[in-house]
């Protein structure tokens, strides 16, 4: 059957979050916090938002959320993010996410939010004791998106099954208030090798915030000696450096390693295999450390400027609050309409 809808022909824009919750790590910066520079650069229109609602489904050390939403608004920055190009605010600060997601709850269905793996992860075995807010964090990640009609949303891997939920919801609400076309089926934006970075210590799990072991992940605030220290002791098996991607099935840490040489210096797998082709990690681990600490070098020290300067920040974000609730206020009022609630 071939679908008729008229699809949204509105414009296009990109929108991300990243929660305010522990330090950014590779995987945050491969996966997300470069592609969002990369898209910017390109000329989209950039929307960059640090989810503290999200952050407070699980529980956060008391007063310590402010600190955090600045660090992530200076990681936004420091990775290349222009808040005089796109919008860098926090969640919190646009009341139209909390509206929207409400008007999502009643739209998306229990069984469709049940299947979702993050929360299962995330509640562990007592999933009666999570909040019920983590049960509908995907819900209000549809409402971040779709409250700027975003259709470009670059993200890790790990998020792919979220915004297949937003796309639902999307295409429910245009369906179920007979709106064909008003909200966009947003695009996730996963491709590339830094889509899924792996931990230094075990290759079949992801580089993760939560996880106990720091010589795991390489941290944003990582000096030269600490990033060479961790991918020296990076877990590795005895082989060589295969000649071809092929020959890495099966090797996950192996891959994991080439993956990020690859990332960070802009090259295809298969051209850092033809370098290394033959070579031990004792060759292979100094080169990439040595690729790591330059292209992370310069961001960790621009991160550690904008961080010194909180008030600096704080204009940054204010700013951003005002312009990202100029772009959704217009959307809301036709959401409140086409909802049909009683209006002034
Ligand atoms: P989070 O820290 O979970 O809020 O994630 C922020 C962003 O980083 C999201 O777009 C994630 O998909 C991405 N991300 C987190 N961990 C990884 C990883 N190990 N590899 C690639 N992207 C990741
Ligand atoms: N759930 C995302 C994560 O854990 C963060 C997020 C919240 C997000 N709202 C979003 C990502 C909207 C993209 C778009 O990484």
């Amino acid at each position: 059957m071939t679908d008729t809808t008229p699809a949204y022909t509105g414009p296009q824009r990109v929108f991300s979050g990243i929660q305010p919750t522990g330090s950014l790590h590779l995987g945050n910066y491969l996966g997300a916090l470069k592609k969002f520079a990369d898209l910017q650069a390109e000329g989209h229109d950039c929307v960059f938002c640090v989810v503290d609602l999200h952050a407070i489904t699980m529980p956060v050390e008391r007063g310590a959320l402010i600190d955090q939403t600045r660090q992530i608004a200076a990681a936004f920055m420091a990775a290349g993010v222009d808040p005089a190009k796109s919008v860098i605010f926090a969640q919190s600060s646009v009341l139209a996410h909390v509206e929207l997601a409400w008007i999502f709850n009643c739209v998306a269905r229990m069984g469709w939010v049940e299947r979702m793996t993050q929360f299962k992860d995330k509640a562990g075995k007592d999933a009666e004791r999570a909040s019920v807010g983590l049960f509908t964090y995907p819900v209000l990640q549809a409402a971040d998106i779709l409250a700027y009609k975003a259709t470009h949303v670059p993200v890790g891997e790990d998020q792919k099954q979220h915004l297949e939920l937003s796309r639902d919801i999307a295409e429910r609400f245009n369906r179920e208030y007979g709106v064909p076309g008003f909200f966009p089926l947003p695009e996730p934006m996963i491709k590339g090798p830094g889509a899924r970075i792996m931990s230094l210590k075990d290759g079949t799990k992801k580089m993760s915030k939560s996880d106990p072991s720091d010589l795991s992940r390489i941290s944003l605030v990582d000096d030269a000696d600490a990033i060479s220290k961790k991918i020296r002791k990076a877990t590795t098996d005895t082989g060589v450096i295969p000649a071809t991607a092929e020959e890495l099935k099966g090797r996950p840490e192996v891959e994991n390693l080439v993956g990020i040489f690859a990332a960070l210096s802009g090259r295809s797998v298969e051209s850092v295999l033809a370098e290394f082709e033959g070579k031990g990690f004792g060759v292979f681990k100094p080169a990439l450390a040595e690729v790591t600490v330059a292209h992370l070098a310069p961001i960790t020290a621009r991160y550690r400027d904008i961080l010194a300067d909180p008030a600096g920040i704080d204009r940054v974000l204010a700013d951003g609050a005002g312009r990202a609730n100029a772009i959704a206020a217009p959307i809301m009022d036709e959401v409140r309409r086409v909802v049909g609630f009683w209006r002034p």
